[in-house]
């Protein structure tokens, strides 16, 4: 099983949403998708409303999912670990404990625009466009994404 898990700040506008896109690109008895927030904010909440009606419209159902905070057991539960933002990897490899840790981080962009550090942005205090973009963005990577780990 490969193990993959999607970073942002609260774990209820972003993570969420990369974590229901990547896990419909991906066949469920070979990879784990999850999702985990840098802050505590939001544990045990469901996902933003926004984000739930982004996903979907387009066919996505991510009302189950609850936040959760990352920790760095994280580090050894998951073989890939992709942040939203510049912030948030900064957060994450804060608790790293070794190379090894490190080299599992990876800002999502990257995926899709190798090196440019594309930040996914937050779209929590802004209006429904913001969800709307963030959505596009991560469906762009994680195709990206699945495609890689399809082929290897
Ligand atoms: P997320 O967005 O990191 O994409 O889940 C946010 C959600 C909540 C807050 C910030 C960002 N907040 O400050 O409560």
């Amino acid at each position: 099983m490969i193990k993959i898990l999607m970073v942002c700040l609260g774990n209820i506008c972003r993570s969420p949403l990369a974590e229901g896109i990547l896990k419909s690109k991906l066949p469920r008895n070979q990879f784990f998708v999850d999702s985990a927030g840098t802050a505590n904010y939001h544990v045990g909440i469901a996902p933003d409303i926004r984000s739930i009606a982004v996903a979907k419209k387009y066919g996505l159902n991510i009302s189950d999912l609850s936040g959760r905070q990352f920790s760095v057991s994280d580090f050894d539960a998951f073989d890939y670990i992709y942040v939203m933002d510049a912030s948030n990897y900064n957060n994450v490899i804060a608790l790293a404990r070794d190379e090894h840790d490190l080299a599992k981080v990876k800002l999502i962009m990257n995926e899709l625009y190798p090196n440019q550090n594309h930040d996914v942005p937050d779209p929590y205090y802004g209006g429904d466009e913001g969800f709307e973009n963030v959505y596009k963005m991560l469906d762009d990577s994680c195709s990206k994404i699945a495609k890689s780990l399809l082929t290897n």
